[in-house]
Parts: C-alpha cells; structure tokens; sequence
C-alpha cells in the first residue's frame, strides 16, 4: 500500500516537474523568438489588427490632431492655370507606364506642373463640407504634403515649393537651384537632379495617429503608393517620363523641405520629366 502511494506520488511529482520544465523552455522560446524579430517583423507584429488590439487601441492614448492644411503665409503664391488636360484613356496609361530615368532638355510647362499637382493631391469633391482629393486616404484624414523641387518649369524660378491644395497654387519656400541637394539627398541618383520637377511627398503622422494609432502609420505608408501611382499615370497621359524614388537619406531629404523626420517626415519622392 505504501510503496503504492510512494509510485504514484513519485509519478505525479514527475509529470508536474516535467510540465514546467515544458513551461520554462516554452517561455523561453516564445521571448527568445521576440527577441530575434527585425525592426520590420515587429512593426508589422506590432501594428496588426486583432480584436484585442481594436479595443486596446480604443482605450490608448491618441495624440492630439493637428491642422489640416498647412501654409506658408509669407510664402509667395505661385497661381496655377486649371487642370483641365484631357489624355490617354487609363487603360493605355497603366499598360504604357514605365519607370523613366532620362528626360530631354526641354522644360516642363506650368499647364503640365498644375495637371500633375492636381493628379497627386488634388481636391475633387467634398464630403460633409470637408474637401476629398484625387487619392484615397483612411479615414479621409490626408497626412500627405506635396513639395517639389522645381529644376526646369516654364514661368517659374528653380526652389522648393508647396503645393496649396485648397488654392491650388504653390507657396516659394525657398528660390533656388537645389538640384545637387536633392540628387546627395537620393543617394547620388543622377535623374533626382536631371528631372524637371521632383514631388517630395512627406506625412504628418498625426494626422491619421490621432485616430488610428500606431496602425496609421501603415496607412500612410499605403497612400504614398497611391499618390505616386497616380503621379506616373498622369505623367504617361501627359507624355512625360517619371520614377517614384524610396531609396534616400531620411534626415537630408527632411532637410531639404524643412521637416524634423519625427511628426512630419518625407516617405516617397517622384521625380519628373520630358523626354
Ligand atoms: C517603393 C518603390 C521604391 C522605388 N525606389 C526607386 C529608387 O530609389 N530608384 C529608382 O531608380 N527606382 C525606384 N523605384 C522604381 C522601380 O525600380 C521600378 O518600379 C521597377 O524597376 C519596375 O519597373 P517599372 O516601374 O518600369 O515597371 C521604386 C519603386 C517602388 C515601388
């Protein structure tokens, strides 16, 4: 009977010790496997949607949302002609659209420049009194900002510049020729310098953070495609050569246009021109 009992307890102090040693190197495992996430592993991890992060996300703290439009009053205003070009049906657009890295030397015209704005962050319609633009954007909340940096336009001094999408018109932030700023900027990619026009398009985090949290920063993400993808098309229609650029150095692209690379920061640039 007692050597019974001895067994028994023999077995299930075994099972027991062996449990948590199955717990101890499970645990283990799991943080060691945290551990070796990349940088990007644990963005995606970290902002995907589960309904404990719906409700968490909820209850978290959001930041305030700043303004909606952002100006330069000092700036001087550059009007644009209306976008009224008619092109390519979209279907030959979308099957002639290539990545373009050579342009001619013949200059881009304001009537091109101002088809291409309204093309990328236009105002085409409103919802509720609120404008909607040419893109899509989560939640209609828009962090993009259009800068270019003008080499060779019809009618306009070489600078950066920003797009007023209410006015359609652009502010002069700063005259200038800043070609080989931004080609350093993009990592020595000759046609950043060579194109006519070249879109810097940055995001105002907050904008879409204050309500999407940590996610909305997929979100942007996902609308800079949209806005490049329509600068290319509209390019194409135009007969203008254009390529999207993701490859540069964060804080001299920032730089450039005036941005700190934290609330505001640059995420795509487009650069465009004749052929
Ligand atoms: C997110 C992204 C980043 C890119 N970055 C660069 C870049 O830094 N420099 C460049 O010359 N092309 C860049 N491209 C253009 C691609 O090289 C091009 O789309 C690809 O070679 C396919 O050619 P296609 O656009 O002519 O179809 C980029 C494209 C994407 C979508």
């Amino acid at each position: 009977m007692v050597v019974r009992h001895r067994i028994s307890l023999i077995v299930i102090s075994t099972a027991l010790l062996s449990l948590l040693i199955i717990g101890f190197v499970l645990s283990a495992d799991v943080k060691k496997s945290q551990k070796e996430l990349t940088i990007g592993e644990r963005f995606h991890h970290e902002t995907s949607l589960t309904w404990r992060h719906v409700i968490g996300d909820f209850l978290s703290f959001k930041p305030k949302k700043p303004p909606q439009y952002k100006t330069y009053p000092e700036a001087k205003l550059v009007r644009l002609p209306d976008p009224d070009y008619r092109g390519m049906i979209v279907e030959d657009a979308i099957k002639n659209r290539r990545s373009v890295r050579n342009y001619s030397a013949r200059s881009l015209s304001i009537h091109q420049l101002s088809q291409l704005l309204f093309a990328a962050q236009g105002t085409t319609g409103k919802m509720y009194g609120q404008p909607l633009r040419s893109t899509p954007s989560a939640g209609a909340l828009y962090p993009f900002e259009v800068y270019l940096i003008v080499n060779n336009v019809q009618g306009m001094s070489p600078g950066i510049y920003h797009y007023a999408l209410l006015k359609h018109a652009l502010e002069l932030i700063k005259a200038g020729d800043f070609s080989s700023k931004i080609t350093d900027a993009g990592l020595e990619q000759d046609m950043l310098g060579e194109s006519d026009v070249t879109f810097v398009l940055s995001a105002i985090f907050d904008r879409t953070r204050h309500k999407y949290g940590e996610r909305g920063y997929r979100y942007v993400y996902i609308e800079a495609g949209h806005i490049s993808q329509n600068i290319y098309l509209q390019a194409v229609s135009l007969g203008l050569g254009s390529v999207s650029v993701g490859a540069f150095l964060d804080h001299k692209m920032n730089d450039l246009i005036g941005v700190d690379g934290r609330k505001e920061a640059v995420i795509y640039v487009h650069a465009i021109g004749t052929l």
